[in-house]
């Protein structure tokens, strides 16, 4: 293994540069951020991160979705290039670290690399993908799976926010619809993914390293439930068709359908909107999500299944009307056995504790891994905290995990 090592401040700074865009204060000092995806503080991240790759010399394509892919060429052009990135989009309260770090950290190989003056074989990229979020623009990983050929260009653009503002106005009024077309032409050797964890596991157990093996399956549904509009101080309660109560319900049900299935299984309202929203009227409407994740296929549509024949049970009840779109649906995805095992020993030669596990978050990764060996590195969160502005990683931590994606990708680009 070479003896270079990345260099911390240098890293810092960056996430710290970017993290000032789109910054948001807590009461406790807490450094969040809001860059959700196509807005104007998104733009600003994006210009931020290719000037950063335009001074490396990196030359820098934007493809038609909006993903842009930093390259640094190796010593033979025609070897397919070991890329590494992940996203600089944020939920609306955000970290500094989820996403950023994986691409930050992706500038900080290429910039370690050079100032060695090694010249691998293959080149080396970084890219940030569009909308990995998905907050604002469902699915979430859109751009990555727009790459990767997984979603037609023309279906993703034509996304739509909660306002019925469309993805590919906004992605022409930031300046981000590139020219390169989509899927792209050719994949990379390898993709790499440096990531905090987002969960508990790595700091309950005093590890510095997660080598990831997986991503568990995601579902994400809208669910639009419909009754009566009705006067709250003159109704009898036996008239009422009120959609509150059946949201209501289907909330407690998936918490307890996760309860009672255990395992990975998860359950998640994060989103529920009462029309007209008012404290004197029975809603006529209310709209919410539903997110469910297992690391096992077969479980997670028993999930599924549970929660949406009781959400149509409990809908007839009250004599509601229910409807329901899926907003996303991703199979579990396994990486690479040769990756998962790379990154692995590559953490123990570097001195650090490692463990594999699964992802419960949702990464660029997973759509990457369709195309061609794919890899994350995990580093832990404190408190376990992410989507959150509260979201911190030690920077020993952030050093070790991104040591562990330049031996990684030095590997790789030797290959
Ligand atoms: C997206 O990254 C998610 O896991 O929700
Ligand atoms: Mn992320
Ligand atoms: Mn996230």
């Amino acid at each position: 293994m070479h003896h270079l090592r990345i260099d911390t401040d240098r890293l810092l700074g960056r996430i710290n540069t970017l993290g000032e865009i789109g910054r948001v204060n807590g009461p406790n000092g807490e450094w969040g951020n809001a860059r959700i995806a196509l807005s104007r503080e998104d733009a600003l991240g994006r210009d931020l991160v290719v000037s950063w790759m335009r001074d490396l010399g990196m030359s820098v394509a934007v493809d038609a979705i909006g993903n842009a892919v930093g390259t640094w060429p190796g010593s033979d052009p025609t070897a397919a290039p070991v890329m590494m990135g992940s996203h600089i989009d944020t939920v609306r309260t955000g970290g500094r670290f989820d996403g950023n770090l994986g691409v930050l950290a992706g500038l900080e190989v290429v910039e370690a690399v050079q100032q060695a003056e090694l010249r691998p074989k293959r080149s080396l990229q970084v890219a940030f993908f569009t909308d990995e979020e998905g907050a604002r623009f469902p699915p979430d990983m859109l751009g990555s799976l727009v790459y990767v050929g997984g979603l037609a260009l023309e279906e993703a653009l034509d996304a739509s926010d909660s306002d019925g503002v469309r993805l590919g106005d906004e992605l022409n009024a930031i300046g981000y619809a590139g020219s390169i077309p989509c899927p792209a032409a050719a994949f990379p050797h390898a993709f790499v993914e440096l990531h905090i964890e987002q969960g508990p596991l790595l700091e309950d157990e005093q590890v510095t390293i997660g080598a990831v093996t997986g991503v568990q399956g995601i579902s994400w549904t809208e669910i639009i439930v419909t009754g009566q509009s009705a006067h709250a101080g003159t109704t009898p309660m036996r008239l009422r068709r009120d959609p509150m109560v059946v949201a209501a319900q289907v909330v407690t049900e998936a918490r307890a359908i996760a309860r009672r299935m255990g395992g990975t299984q998860v359950a998640t309202v994060g989103r529920l909107n009462a029309f007209p929203d008012l404290v004197n009227v029975v809603p006529s409407r209310v709209t919410f999500t539903v997110d469910l994740r297992n690391t096992d296929e077969d479980r997670l549509q028993q999930a599924e299944q549970a929660l949406f024949a009781f959400a149509h049970r409990m809908a007839a009840e009250e004599g509601c009307d229910i409807s329901m779109k899926p907003l996303a649906r991703f199979e579990p995805v396994e990486f690479d056995a040769r990756m998962i095992d790379l990154v692995e020993k590559t953490a123990q030669v570097l001195g650090h504790s490692v463990k594999r596990m699964p992802s419960g978050a949702g990464h660029d990764a997973q759509m990457l891994a369709r195309v061609c060996p794919s890899a994350m590195i995990f580093v832990p969160s404190i408190n376990g905290l992410s989507h959150n502005i509260a979201e911190d990683t030690a920077p020993a931590d952030l050093a070790a995990g991104a040591n562990v994606l330049l031996q990684t990708v030095l590997t790789l680009a030797h290959e």
